[in-house]
């Protein structure tokens, strides 16, 4: 496996496996990968001739007063997880290689990113669009992918990869859980035992409002007001928001159909978490 630092070194591998006609599977992630990001990996290995696992904090995507500096890392842990399902090339930059001098440059969209954690979080999707396209174009995957865990972003990149023409499949993952529930997610490791116990409430609730729509329930505010009353019984608990809006467009909807995505953003303690589930 081979660990590039920058974009030179990237483009030459990966135009070398061009040339022979190789197909490349890539994994964008921000490192401290997790069973998440190793289901993206295998898919990736399992329907490729080349993997590629970009790890990189990207600065770009986290507001003013968000995680960045804190954000956990350990690069040699992700390089051995790498390692076993047998990636070839990890991508790690360093921020200057990303955004050179007199960066100015961004991608953004008008629909979609206004709704759910784009609310909370307004730079968010722009800072994810700009180094997605970005690690496209040094990547040129054939297939890109992307986990459900974070829908938004998923159903974002992919009306980008629509709109600019960018000759990439994008692949949605479904979400792996630890046994008891709570959806993989690097940020999990912020919780104390008392938080990660409280943050069971997040996949409990789901599960309620996913029980009530197998029951008939179409009206998208039952759902939310039934989820909502759930997620209040945790007193560590504060809800971001609980919505249901249409996958494809992120627009709230109020009758439940056919690619419906049911999404929480939920705060323990001081630790916001997400989580969804997609009715096809
Ligand atoms: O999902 C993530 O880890 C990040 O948003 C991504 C796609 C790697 C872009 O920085």
């Amino acid at each position: 496996m081979d660990i590039c630092y920058t974009i030179k070194d990237v483009r030459e591998r990966v135009n070398a496996w061009k040339r022979e006609g190789l197909t490349v599977g890539f994994v964008p992630t921000m490192g401290y990968l997790h069973e998440g990001h190793k289901s993206l990996m295998e898919s990736a290995r399992a329907n490729n001739d080349k993997v590629v696992v970009s790890v990189f904090v990207n600065p770009m995507q986290f507001g003013p007063n968000e995680d960045l500096e804190s954000y956990p890392r350990d690069f040699e842990k992700d390089s051995a997880l790498c390692e076993s399902v047998g990636v070839d090339l990890i991508f790690h930059p360093e921020p200057e290689e990303m955004y050179a001098d007199g960066f100015c440059s961004y991608v953004d969209m008008n629909g979609l990113t206004g709704e759910l954690c784009g609310k909370s979080r307004p730079i968010h999707f722009r800072g994810v669009q700009t180094v997605v396209l970005k690690l496209f174009n040094i990547v040129k995957p054939d297939r890109a992918y992307f986990g459900q865990k974070d829908a938004q972003q998923l159903a974002v990149i992919k009306r980008m990869v629509k709109d600019l023409n960018v000759d990439t499949e994008i692949v949605g993952c479904p979400i792996v859980r630890e046994a008891d529930g709570l959806a993989k997610s690097s940020r999990n490791t912020y919780l104390n035992p008392d938080e990660r116990k409280a943050a069971l409430i997040l996949s409990r609730s789901l599960k309620l409002g996913r029980e009530l729509i197998e029951n008939g329930e179409t009206d998208s505010n039952a759902v939310i007001k039934a989820i909502t009353d759930s997620i209040n019984t945790e007193p560590l608990a504060k809800i971001d928001y609980v919505d249901v809006v249409d996958f494809d467009t992120i627009t709230p909807v109020d009758r439940i159909g056919k690619s419906v995505l049911v999404a929480i953003a939920v705060y323990i303690g001081k630790t916001r978490l997400i989580d969804n589930f997609i009715i096809e």
